[in-house]
C-alpha cells in the first residue's frame, strides 16, 4: 500500500485509522483542521493527538485543510494524483444537538465536505476505495418505533422480531426524524452511494451507532462514553438525556472499526484489479453501505435514537 488519504486524522476514527494504516507501511496524507474545538470548546481539540501523529508516526504527513474548501481539497488531491490507494473519510460535525445551533456549517462540513472529497477522488484517484464513516441516524427515530418492553433497566426489542439480531441496512431512511445532523449525514451518504452507482467508484457507507476508543476528545454534545468517564473521574455530575436512562448503546471500539476498513479495502482488491483492465467492470456493483450489526458481534441490544 502507498499512500491512504485520511480526513478527520486527528479525530477518534481518524487517528486510528493512521496508526493502523502506517503499521502496515503506508504513507499517510492526514487532512484536519481542528474544528472539533470551534463546535465543542478548547475541552474538545484534537490537536494534542495531531501532533503526537506529527511526532511518532512515521509517514505521516499533516495538513491543516477543511474540508470545505473545495479547491484547496482538490489542489492536495491533484498533487498525490497516482500514488492513492485508499480514501477514509471521517472528518465530521459529528452532534445532533449542536447541528440544531448551525444548520449552514453541520450541513457544509458533511454534506458539501463530503463531495468536495467525492469529486476530488472521482478527478484523481477513481479506483481507489473510498471509506465514508456514516452514522445510524440516517434511519431517524424510526427504531423508536420498533416493539420495545421497558424492562427495569433497559429498553429491549421483542424477542423474535427481524431486527432483534440488528437493524439491517434494509431500515427505510424515510418519514422519520432525523435531527439536521441526520440530514446532513443522510445527504452525505447518500452521495456516497451515488459515486459508487453512477460513476463505478468503489464507494462505502459504514454506518456507525456509538463508537469509542482511547483517542476520544469527550465532551457532553459528542462521545458520550468518554464524558462519562470524564465526569466519574473529576466527579462531575454526569446528565442524562430522555428515555428514563433506559437506553441501551452498543459502543464499538475504533480499533474494531478500523479493522472492518482494512477488511473492505482487502475484500475490493481483486475488482479493482480487474476494474484497472476493464473500468466497467465496476459500473453500478461497487458501492456498499454497512450498517454496524453487520460489522459487531450480533447481541440483542439495540440503540434507542435521541
Ligand atoms: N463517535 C461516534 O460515536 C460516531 C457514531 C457514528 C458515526 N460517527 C461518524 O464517524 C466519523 C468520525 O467520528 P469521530 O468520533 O472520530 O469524530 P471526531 O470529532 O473525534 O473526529 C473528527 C475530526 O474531524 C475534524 N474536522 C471536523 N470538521 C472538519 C473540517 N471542516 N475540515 C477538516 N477537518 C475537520 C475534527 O477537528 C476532528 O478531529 C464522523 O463522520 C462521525 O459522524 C461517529
Amino acid at each position: 500500500m502507498r499512500t491512504v488519504v485520511v480526513t478527520g486524522s486527528a479525530g477518534l476514527i481518524g487517528s486510528e485509522t493512521v496508526k493502523r494504516f502506517a503499521k502496515d507501511g503506508a504513507r499517510i496524507v492526514g487532512i484536519d483542521n481542528d474544528m472539533r474545538a470551534q463546535f465543542f470548546g478548547a475541552e474538545a481539540s484534537t490537536k494534542k493527538i495531531r501532533d503526537d501523529l506529527i511526532a511518532n508516526v512515521r509517514g505521516y504527513e499533516h495538513h491543516d485543510l477543511d474540508i470545505r474548501d473545495a479547491s484547496g481539497v482538490l489542489e492536495l488531491f491533484k498533487e498525490q494524483s497516482g500514488t492513492i490507494d485508499a480514501i477514509v473519510h471521517t472528518a465530521s460535525q459529528p452532534s445532533h444537538d449542536w447541528a440544531a445551533r448551525d444548520p449552514q456549517t453541520d450541513f457544509t462540513v458533511n454534506a458539501n465536505g463530503t463531495l468536495n472529497l467525492l469529486e476530488a477522488a472521482r478527478k484523481f484517484s477513481p479506483e481507489a476505495p473510498f471509506i465514508f464513516t456514516s452514522t445510524n441516524k440516517v434511519y431517524g427515530d424510526t427504531p423508536n418505533r420498533l416493539p420495545l418492553r421497558e424492562l427495569p433497566k433497559r429498553w429491549e426489542i421483542k424477542p423474535g422480531h427481524e431486527y432483534e439480531p440488528g437493524i439491517s441496512e434494509t431500515m427505510s431512511i424515510d418519514y422519520t426524524k432525523h435531527s439536521l445532523f441526520g440530514a446532513s449525514k443522510t445527504a452525505a451518504d447518500l452521495l456516497v452511494q451515488e459515486y459508487g452507482r453512477y460513476f463505478g467508484m468503489p464507494t462505502v457507507s459504514f454506518r456507525g451507532g456509538c463508537l469509542t476508543g482511547p483517542a476520544h476528545a469527550g465532551t457532553e454534545l459528542h462521545g458520550f462514553l468518554s464524558y462519562l468517564m470524564i465526569c466519574t473521574v473529576n466527579e462531575r455530575p454526569y446528565r442524562v438525556f430522555g428515555y428514563k436512562g433506559k437506553q441501551v448503546r452498543d459502543n464499538i471500539h475504533s480499533f474494531d472499526l478500523v479493522e472492518a476498513f482494512v477488511q473492505y479495502i482487502r475484500a475490493m482488491e481483486i475488482p479493482l484489479r480487474i476494474a484497472r483492465h476493464s473500468r466497467r467492470d465496476l459500473h453500478g456493483g461497487a458501492t456498499f453501505v454497512i450498517q454496524e450489526s453487520r460489522f459487531v458481534n450480533r447481541r440483542s441490544t439495540h440503540e434507542l435514537t435521541t
